[in-house]
């Protein structure tokens, strides 16, 4: 049966088995991976690009795209082997189309352009961010709809009213920095290198949460929108006025900081789960794998009835599965790609 039947019957109601290629690739990690109708993952390859951009503190652009290019054939013959399939069985093609770094996204999109083009099956472009909301339901028991999201990542921290796979409502966005962002620029500030989220989580373990207190804020406690700003400048100003003695406080600052934003966190989705009378709340991106917030959160939802909805790790950072889900739906709304369509580096306002 052609592919593009396929997706059509699939749209109809059919019962069919659609084996979609998602490619990822729209900051440091080469990702391509298989699934099947939007749920089961039959592959998942990330290459991560840490040990590149680890002794600049930060994703270095330039270096993320050329690795990209050196990586991406092995990656996605890694994902279609570990999937124990032909490349000819697979039905389409989804990939990140953004936001992201412009140099890495093209890298992904060209390839993937490509590669649907040679097998002359079926492309579309994912904005990632509804990749990292989806990435829930490729996990056992997904939420119900609608639910709220927490979508926290080094971009991004946004609260979205979620009613459909790919129909959102925005409730609140960090005004200045994202709390991913905070997590990196604080681990920079203390000599820790990149990727900070990690760096700090593991740090904050040994240390005491309550020795130095820095702001949180909340804003105005209505809104469901951050500021994350404030936070990395008290860190800043804490090692200046402490020059000399600040490094053996490192993990007391890190768990101090670690707690300023998790509180922060917690408060808004769970208002905000309130707020639209949810009973089922999803924590999502590359935040979303600190423990400390995935326990805050849980705690809390429990006490408020709330089911509390977070994917394993591996699929809190970036991946290719989520976006190979979300392509799924695209797929079946009969949104396609042409070839001439370019990538977008900013979230394009898709709501
Ligand atoms: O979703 P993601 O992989 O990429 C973006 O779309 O941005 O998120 C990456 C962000 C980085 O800022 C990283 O420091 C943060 O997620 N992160 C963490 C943890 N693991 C990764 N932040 C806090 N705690 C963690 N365990
Ligand atoms: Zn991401």
């Amino acid at each position: 049966m052609a592919k593009e039947s396929r997706l059509k019957q699939k749209s109809n109601g059919f019962s069919l088995f659609v084996l979609i290629l998602g490619i990822e690739t729209s900051c440091d990690e080469t990702a391509a991976s298989v699934v099947m109708n939007s749920t089961k993952i039959l592959s998942s390859v990330v290459a991560s690009q840490v040990q590149i951009h680890h002794p600049f503190g930060g994703v270095v652009p330039e270096l993320a795209s050329r690795k990209h290019i050196e990586t991406i054939v092995t990656v996605v013959n890694e994902a279609v082997n570990k999937a124990g399939i032909d490349k000819s069985q697979i039905d389409a093609v989804a990939v990140t189309q953004g936001p992201g770094l412009v140099g890495s996204l093209l890298v992904g999109f060209c390839f993937a352009k490509a590669f649907a083009f040679g097998l002359d099956i079926p492309i579309t472009g994912v904005n990632h961010l509804e990749g990292h909301i989806n990435s829930v339901f490729l996990e056992p028991n997904p939420p119900p709809f609608p639910f709220v999201a927490l979508l926290v990542s080094g971009g991004h921290t946004n609260i979205y009213y979620v009613t459909s796979h790919t129909n959102y409502e925005i409730m609140g966005q960090t005004r200045d920095d994202a709390a991913g962002e905070a997590f990196d620029k604080v681990s920079k500030m203390l000599g820790l290198g990149y990727p900070g989220g990690h760096i700090i989580g593991k740090l904050s373990e040994k240390g005491d949460p309550d020795k130095i207190i820095f702001p949180r804020a909340y804003l105005d406690k209505s809104t469901f929108d951050f500021s994350f700003s404030g936070i990395k400048t008290s860190v800043n100003r804490y090692i200046q006025t402490h020059k000399n003695e600040y490094k053996k406080q490192t993990p007391n600052i890190a768990a101090g900081f670690q707690e300023s934003v998790v509180d922060v966190l917690t408060y808004k989705i769970i208002n905000a789960a309130r707020k639209k009378g949810c009973c089922h709340a999803a924590i999502v991106g590359g935040v979303a794998a600190n423990s400390r917030l995935r326990k805050r959160v849980r705690l809390e939802a429990k006490e408020k009835h709330i089911s509390v909805h977070i994917p394993s790790l591996d699929l809190c950072g970036d991946n290719a599965a989520m976006i190979a889900a979300v392509g799924y739906h695209y797929l079946l709304e009969g949104k396609k790609l042409r070839l001439d369509d370019d990538v977008f580096s900013r979230a394009k306002s898709f709501f």
